[in-house]
């Protein structure tokens, strides 16, 4: 895997900018409640938000009387995702680490990694996240990921939907991506424009075909692999975003 990514730039002050005008109340909720309906999950159990951002979901999902803990490498989103929590009357326990060397031990009920959230490092280090999903969950715990579908991708793909424009007042965010078929990932370039000033950013996500989850989910000790799309619905070639489950 040879391109380059800009974990500070691709999710630092930008990232917060425009995810907050592009992402309102509603948009949060549904992702919450989708997280409880592939999970299963129900008041009381555990369960582990990695990575967690800002804390959107992991804030909703401890308003349902969940216990949740948040891992992400952003301490400046984990102060944010401690504020939003704050706001709320909720607890969510929220911790600064990196996803290949989780600094929690669980045991968890789950573990949702959500939003494209996956894939973000080259293959051996891709699954070294898997196995530590894996190590943090109790048996039989359920693993959730929610992240692009490769085929749907690959097939819907052209040009022009991927230059991807988000806009905050006159302050505006374009992302350009382009799909490595060698590697199996989308790259992607972000031109941000705010207050006058550009800034440029790279990074990509590993897409993976359903083929390789199920090899990569079972080299990390998981059964029971399963798809559908976020309204629980069978994958096919139109999927757009996929929704992967599994057990420990
Ligand atoms: C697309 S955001 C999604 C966050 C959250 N799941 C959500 O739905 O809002 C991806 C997150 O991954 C975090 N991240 C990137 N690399 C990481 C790493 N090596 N370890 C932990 N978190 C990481 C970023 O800081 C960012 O918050």
């Amino acid at each position: 895997m040879t391109h380059p990514f800009d974990f500070d730039e691709a999710f630092g002050d930008d990232y917060l900018h425009f995810a907050r005008q592009a992402f309102d109340d509603d948009h949060d909720d549904d992702d919450a409640r989708a997280v409880l309906a592939h999970t299963g999950l129900s008041a009381g159990q555990s369960v582990l938000d990695a990575p967690c951002g800002y804390g959107r979901v992991a804030v909703r999902l401890a308003s349902v009387g969940l216990t949740v803990t948040g891992v992400d490498r952003s301490e400046r989103f984990l102060d944010e995702a401690r504020e939003l929590a704050t706001s709320r009357g909720v607890v969510v326990d929220l911790c600064a680490g990196d996803l290949r060397a989780l600094p929690v031990d669980g045991p968890f009920d789950a573990v949702v990694c959500w939003f494209t959230s996956f894939g973000y490092f080259a293959d051996e280090d891709n699954r070294q996240v898997l196995r530590e999903f894996h190590r943090v969950l109790r048996p039989g715990g359920t693993l959730v990921i929610d992240t692009l579908s490769h085929d749907g991708f690959v097939r819907e793909f052209t040009e022009a939907p991927e230059l991807v424009v988000t806009e905050h007042g006159q302050d505006i965010m374009i992302d350009r991506s382009e799909f490595d078929v060698s590697d199996g990932c989308v790259v992607t370039h972000r031109t941000t424009i705010r207050d006058g000033s550009r800034r440029d950013a790279r990074y990509f996500i590993r897409l993976l075909t359903i083929p390789e989850w199920r090899v990569w989910l079972g080299d990390a000790g998981f059964a029971d692999v399963a798809f559908s799309d976020r309204d629980g619905d069978a994958v096919d070639l139109g999927t757009w975003r996929i929704v992967v489950r599994a057990t420990a």
